[in-house]
């Protein structure tokens, strides 16, 4: 495979050398993810390979390692995404609330599967292991965005949204401030019943 070599441009060189001042020059290997982080916001969400051995070289480290951390966090891409990459959770806590029907609703609004980006490149799916926000279960992200106790329709509704270009509003799709107990005053719905269509 042919490796396109990757010039950092002057304000991430700038950004750079901001990154590395956080770590002991001995230990420089330990800003791998936030220079990893601020090639792939540059770069519409993903990282090339020219990129990935450029942040080896310029932290003393073989491609390969930096590779491995790109392939081990859900947080990388190596490959292109869509303008809005959709990560649906589908560890326990959000898999009993009914991740399954979310992504199935994905997969019905957005005509994509797990791992596919659309032709027109304007979406992305894939599912994730847990986003960290298990109380406020079933979670999904949208680029840097997390969306809260959704329900399979308050979900197709910010497709919707997004298919149109409109803004959505991330957070509790219920209203639910940060992760406070859940209620049928606060949620407006009743408990839901976990169906084996939810897996
Ligand atoms: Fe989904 Fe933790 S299990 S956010």
């Amino acid at each position: 495979m042919t490796v396109l070599p990757y010039a950092f441009s002057a304000s991430q060189k700038l950004e750079v050398a901001k990154i590395l001042k956080r770590y002991p020059a001995k230990y420089k290997q330990s800003a791998v993810m936030p220079i990893l982080w601020l090639l792939q916001r540059d770069n519409k969400g993903w990282l090339t390979q020219g990129m990935i051995e450029a942040v080896a070289h310029v932290l003393g480290m073989q491609p390969l390692r930096v590779q491995e951390l790109v392939s081990f966090y859900a947080l990388y891409q190596d490959s292109p995404v869509g303008k809005h990459h959709i990560q649906v959770c589908r560890t326990l806590s959000c898999k009993l609330r009914g991740a399954g029907a979310l992504y199935q609703a994905c997969r019905t609004q957005l005509g994509l599967t797990d791992g596919e980006l659309s032709e027109d490149g304007r979406f992305s799916l894939t599912r994730v292991e847990c986003l960290g926000c298990c109380a406020n279960a079933p979670v999904v992200q949208i680029n840097e965005d997390i969306h809260e106790d959704l329900t399979a329709e308050s979900f197709v509704k910010i497709l919707k949204a997004l298919q149109e270009d409109k803004t959505v509003i991330p957070g509790s799709a219920c209203g639910r401030k940060s992760s406070k107990p859940w209620t049928d005053k606060v949620s407006g719905r009743q408990p839901r019943k976990v169906s084996s269509n939810d897996t």
